[in-house]
């Protein structure tokens, strides 16, 4: 065995072969699943897409590094389900790009967050951890209540979404920034127009407490309200096995 390293590693063609072929298994091995994607995804009905606000806030999540301290994708461990709910399904981050499941956990998964807290709590929770959670470790978000949300370019985020395949509509691209705007002022006129347009379960609430501007802090905090509100599939578990 030991012979037939030494004489291999004295052939650098032969070596390089090797190499190859060995770190081709594990290439073949990472890649074989996405040739059953289809399958995997489960087909259910009721997925919505997320709102140009909640799309807003996404971008906040990333730009924040809030992936870097929380996953968005709760296994199939008992332990894992009992605390946070039933595990993700496929379908649920169907639409993510890009995917936020996260590999770390310094803070809870948030994969099913939306509804959890009001909305006081987390504009509370962000904008100072400890006020509510005193031995918390989570940095604080001070500018998020005082820092407008960028809206007017969300028309071109849903387009660009719409490239990877996520299914927003001319009317959703259009309307992008000014529903961005109502979904946070539940008293403004286009107001109605946001849950004709996303489905009747999105929210519509002024999220930071006050109307008028739409903060950073307004389209975080829809975004988190969202998380794992899209679809319930994942409460129905013959979803998940009729596939
Ligand atoms: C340095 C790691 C770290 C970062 C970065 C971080 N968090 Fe946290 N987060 C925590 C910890 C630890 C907790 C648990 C203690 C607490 O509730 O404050 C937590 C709790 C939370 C909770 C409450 C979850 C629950 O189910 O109780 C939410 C919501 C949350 N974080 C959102 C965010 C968002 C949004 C960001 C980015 C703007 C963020 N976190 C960034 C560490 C972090």
């Amino acid at each position: 065995m030991f012979k037939f390293h030494y004489n291999l590693e004295r052939n650098a063609i032969g070596f390089v072969v090797a190499i190859v072929v060995v770190a081709s298994i594990g290439g073949f091995i990472e890649i074989a699943p996405l040739f059953t994607i289809n399958q995997t995804v489960e087909k259910v009905a009721d997925m919505r897409v997320q709102t140009p606000l909640e799309i807003a806030g996404r971008n906040i999540y990333i730009r924040e590094g809030c992936y870097a301290c929380h996953s968005q994708m709760i296994r199939t461990l008992r332990d894992e389900v009992d605390r946070y709910g039933p595990y993700s399904l496929a379908v649920e981050s169907q639409y993510d790009h890009p995917m936020l499941w996260g590999s770390k956990r310094t803070g809870p998964d948030l994969a099913r967050l939306g509804n959890k807290y009001s909305d006081a709590w987390q504009t509370a929770h962000l904008n100072n951890p400890r006020d509510l959670v005193p031995e918390s470790v989570m940095p604080a978000y001070r500018w998020l209540l005082r820092d407008k949300a960028k809206i007017d370019d969300l028309g071109e985020h849903l387009a660009a979404l719409r490239t990877v395949g996520v299914p927003y509509t001319d009317e959703m691209i259009a309307n992008a920034a000014i529903d961005a705007y109502a979904q946070a002022n539940p008293d403004s006129p286009e107001a109605a127009n946001v849950t004709v347009r996303y489905g009747e379960a999105t929210n519509v609430r002024a999220f930071d407490g006050e109307p008028g501007a739409v903060t950073e802090m307004d389209a975080l905090v829809a975004y988190l309200q969202s998380l794992g509100t899209l679809t319930d599939a994942a409460f129905q578990p013959q979803v998940a096995e009729v596939e």
